[in-house]
């Protein structure tokens, strides 16, 4: 009892130390000021799914055309997405006309886009939803329609005119780190010279990465979001790698995420073909503790009740959107099974369990509640809730308490831990 309580004590010295961390440290680099992403954006990208399909001919459900996304932002109202928090409905690559126009400026494919962008802005916006579009900092866009180089300015006032409320800036086509970095920049700044709320989604530290390692301080100061690493693919292969890379490079990325601007691991993929549940569970799981945007790209118009109800889970949607906008990181990585964590606000913790192991059954495995959250997530005790596979209360922990989880291959357990009074009184 003895050792207890004055293990109990310096726990809480501890704790209170580590919280002022949290709670009073925020990320060492100003955002870009505009308001903007204060937490991380959330919606719906057609690039992973449609991709550049031009031809409305033979697939006119699947090709890049203003039916596509009106379909999409009707769906975005009615079925749930918007009341969740999926609010903005984005356009990639492949929606121009391959010239500009006599003013030099960009227009819509006129057969795919009858309304031009900024109709079809005006239904988004009649649906209570925010339209995004796709241009690129180099001479072409990736499917060689054309880049931005040269017209920052006057691209930046076109999507401003239209009604447009994000941008996704990509990086192909540009022959040099120097026009890759100024470009990226000068487009932050004409986007908020139009006066305009728009959103900034930067490919630039996946194109830096081959040149020299990004400053992410400065990329801060410019986007809302930034891509690292490659495009996701509809596959296990390509979401593990995601995760790799990731944890690979925490100490550089974690820290500088926060209200204003994150890392953006790429688009949710949830409801399509290549991931099985379990791998659904863990890319949703993961992208909350990574505190990262939440794009679908999926078919809304067919996808199963099984992927809705586990993109629009409320409860994992709240860590993801989670006020502290602090990201998290992975803890340990043993036997196959890696253990990731984030600190959220009210001094809670999220807590995710990834089994990677691809052979044999689900495992059991046991972790120690001290040895979470820096031995701080559960001090003196805390409520232990599961939210995936699904949700479950697991009740009331100890700090000295160890819990087991039963993870599928492949998949993960996620739980909340939320502090008991005893902690909060003590602030
Ligand atoms: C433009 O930047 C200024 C100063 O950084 C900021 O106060 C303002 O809100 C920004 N405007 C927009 C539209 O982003
Ligand atoms: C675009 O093309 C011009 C003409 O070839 C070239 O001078 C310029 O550096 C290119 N810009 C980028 C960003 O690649
Ligand atoms: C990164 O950018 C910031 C802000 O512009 C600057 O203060 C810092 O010196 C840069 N760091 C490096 C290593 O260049």
């Amino acid at each position: 009892m003895k050792l207890k309580s004055r293990v109990l004590q310096q726990g809480f010295l501890l704790a209170l130390r580590f919280v002022s961390l949290v709670l009073w440290s925020f990320p060492g680099a100003r955002a870009l000021d505009n308001g903007l992403a204060m937490t991380p954006t959330m919606g719906w990208l057609h690039w992973e799914r449609f991709m550049c399909n031009l031809d409305c001919q033979e697939e006119p459900d699947s090709c890049i055309s203003e039916k596509l996304f009106m379909q999409m932002a009707e769906l975005m109202e009615s079925e749930g997405w918007k009341d969740v928090g999926y609010e903005y409905l984005c356009i990639d690559d492949c929606w121009m006309a391959p010239e500009r126009d006599s003013n030099g400026r960009l227009q819509a494919d006129p057969k795919r886009f009858p309304s031009g962008i900024r109709g079809l802005a005006d239904y988004v916006h009649s649906k209570g939803l925010k339209l995004g579009i796709y241009a690129d900092v180099g001479n072409k866009t990736c499917a060689g329609f054309p880049g931005s180089f040269g017209h920052y300015d006057i691209d930046a006032k076109t999507f401003a005119d239209w009604g447009v409320d994000l941008l996704k800036f990509d990086g192909c086509y540009c022959d040099s780190v120097e026009h890759l970095e100024k470009g990226y920049k000068r487009m932050s700044l004409a986007l908020n010279r139009t006066g305009r709320s728009i959103v900034y989604s930067c490919e630039w530290p996946l194109y830096m990465w081959p040149f020299r390692k990004p400053n992410y301080t400065e990329i801060r100061q410019y986007c809302n979001h930034w891509r690292n690493f490659e495009d996701v693919y509809d596959s296990w292969q390509s979401v593990k790698s995601i995760l790799a890379w990731t944890s690979s490079n925490q100490k550089r990325i974690v820290d500088v995420a926060g209200p204003g601007g994150w890392n953006d691991p790429d688009m949710l993929v949830i409801g399509n073909f290549g991931l099985s549940w379990d791998q659904q569970v863990t890319q949703m799981a993961l992208w909350a503790i990574m505190a990262a945007p939440l794009l679908m790209s999926n078919d809304l118009r067919h996808i199963s009740p099984q992927a809705k109800a586990l993109l629009q889970d409320k409860d994992v949607i709240a860590i993801n959107q989670d006020p502290l906008g602090k990201q998290g990181y992975r803890l340990r990585k043993e036997d196959n099974i890696e253990v990731w964590e984030r600190p959220l606000s009210d001094l809670a913790w999220a807590v995710a369990m990834v089994n990677l192991q691809e052979i044999g059954g689900p495992r059991f495995h046991t972790i120690s509640i001290a040895s979470l959250g820096q031995g701080l997530a559960c001090i003196p005790d805390c409520m232990i809730t599961q939210l995936l596979p699904e949700k479950k209360k697991l009740g009331f922990y100890q700090w000295t308490s160890d819990l087991k989880t039963k993870i599928n291959p492949t998949g993960t357990v996620l739980l909340r831990l939320a502090a008991t009074t005893t902690l909060k009184s003590l602030l």
